[in-house]
């Protein structure tokens, strides 16, 4: 059976773009589903003295031996003042250390949510345009705006923003 991880890109324990991403797994079929937690990958501050000094942390490579042994990516970033959130930012500025292609050309359903009507289209933006450099294969992405009045009990609760979420993990199974 094909094996997918799904995370947030955020390090809240409350994290609604953890929530999405757990529903959003919950919907690919016949797959082993691991969800991970930024939170259990705890990090430095990334910097070149650092890594010059004491190497790679032990918790980026297992971060991106999860993202090697996997089939596919479903990824929900929080944004942060219209880009990443830190703990995002810095566990994937420790792993292109290691290896620049990251991503390693599994298939991506990129997604991002937030409180705002705009639901996270900034921070999805600006990894819609990067990622492809460091091995991103986006096949599927998806905006979820308003996150409160939309996602209820687990799952999302407006059927037209349902199937476009249905659309874009199917198309995302096709590429598994
Ligand atoms: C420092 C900070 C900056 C934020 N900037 C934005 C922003 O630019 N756009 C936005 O839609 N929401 C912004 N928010 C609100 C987040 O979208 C909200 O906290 C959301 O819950 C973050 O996702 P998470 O719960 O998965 O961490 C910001 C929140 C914080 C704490």
């Amino acid at each position: 059976m094909k094996k997918i991880i799904a995370f947030a890109g955020s390090n809240s324990k409350e994290s609604i773009n953890k929530k999405l991403a757990t529903y959003t797994a919950s919907l690919v079929e016949n797959v082993n589903i691991d969800i991970l937690d930024l939170n259990d990958f705890e990090l430095p501050l990334f910097g070149v003295d650092l890594e010059k000094e004491q190497g790679f942390p032990e918790n980026a490579h297992k971060f991106l031996n999860l993202i090697k042994a996997s089939d596919g990516i479903i990824l929900s970033l929080a944004e942060h003042n219209g880009a990443y959130s830190a703990a995002f930012k810095n566990i994937f500025d420790w792993m292109s250390r290691i290896d620049g292609k990251l991503w390693s050309n599994k298939p991506m359903l990129l997604m991002a949510t937030s409180p705002g009507a705009r639901g996270g289209a900034s921070v999805l933006g600006i990894a819609k345009n990067r990622f492809p450099f460091n091995g991103g294969n986006i096949v599927s992405e998806f905006s979820l705006p308003s996150f409160n009045d939309n996602f209820k009990d687990g799952k999302l609760v407006n059927d037209a923003l349902n199937s476009e979420l249905l659309k874009a993990v199917k198309t995302f199974q096709n590429n598994l």
